[in-house]
């Protein structure tokens, strides 16, 4: 059976053996999948010993996404736009290639999933750290009319801004409505709300939270107030799970289920 993992640190709540267990069951695939509590002193040496061991892939989360995509021998041109990889595998001479699939699985989660197109939309991406330089560059394949990306430091937006077509701006500086709100701060993860001023959102603005919960986050609860419509990341988690499962076995399993489940799960 071929031997999969998903390393990080904490590791023990990973949803990621469940979301890959029922993507082996739907499409016939002989896989294990497990979990690595990662250390902090030797990641490095646990990967390459995964695959020397005959692992034949490795998804990395937090907080090892940046020491992942150091080591690698070959990066997909996402994962180098990305500067972090999630999906490790080896390639054909024994070398380490590194990809990120957290962009597209939020971007499939969006489109094909929750049927909200991208394309000549007006939006905008709430913060500028590591989430949501992985998303750039899916978001921007979907032919957006335009990506303004708002963020407290606005340097680290203009920072995305040199490398991505976006535009940077601080919260005071938005002039919405805007299409679609997708919210990259960590700021859900402790309850608070980014200064978002309620004009940015009107009841045909679409809103997505990278962030996922039992509850609404507190992000999703402000637009749902203005009348807006949109849906946490509990798809983007099982989206950038099926584009590595997709990587690793060719073959394309079923999100809408394994969401549905893991939302009943919750
Ligand atoms: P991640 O890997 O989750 O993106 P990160 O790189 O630390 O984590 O980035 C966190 C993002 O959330 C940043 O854009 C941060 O804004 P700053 O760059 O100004 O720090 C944003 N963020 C976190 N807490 C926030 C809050 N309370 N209000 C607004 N933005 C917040």
């Amino acid at each position: 059976m071929d031997q999969y993992v998903v390393v990080g640190n904490p590791i023990a709540h990973s949803k990621s053996p469940a979301i890959h267990a029922e993507f082996a069951k739907q499409t016939d695939q002989s896989v294990y999948y497990g979990t690595l509590l990662g250390e902090e002193e030797r990641f490095e040496a646990q990967v390459r010993d995964f695959f020397s061991e005959g692992g034949k892939g490795m998804n990395v989360t937090v907080p090892f996404k940046e020491r992942a995509f150091a080591m690698c021998d070959v990066l997909s041109k996402r994962a180098e736009l990305a500067g972090a990889v999630n999906t490790l595998m080896l390639g054909k001479n024994g070398e380490i290639y590194g990809d990120n699939t957290d962009g597209a699985g939020m971007v499939r989660d969006i489109v094909h999933v929750l049927n909200q197109p991208l394309k000549g939309k007006r939006i905008l991406i709430i913060g500028a750290g590591g989430a949501v330089r992985g998303v750039l560059e899916p978001v921007f394949a979907q032919a957006p009319l335009s990506v303004t990306v708002a963020n407290r430091t606005v340097s680290k937006a203009e920072a995305l801004g040199k490398i991505f077509d976006c535009v940077a701006s601080s919260f005071d500086a938005l002039e919405g409505p805007f299409d679609v709100i997708i919210n990259g701060s960590s700021a859900s993860l402790s309850g608070q709300l980014p200064p978002l001023k309620d004009e940015l959102v009107s009841e045909h603005t679409w809103c997505y939270d990278m962030m996922y919960g039992k509850e609404p986050t507190v992000f999703l609860k402000w637009a749902q107030g203005l009348g807006a419509k949109g849906a946490d990341g509990l798809g983007m988690l099982v989206g950038q799970a099926a584009e590595a499962f997709f990587l690793w076995r060719h073959v394309r399993p079923e999100q809408a289920p394994v969401i549905a489940q893991l939302r009943s799960e919750m």
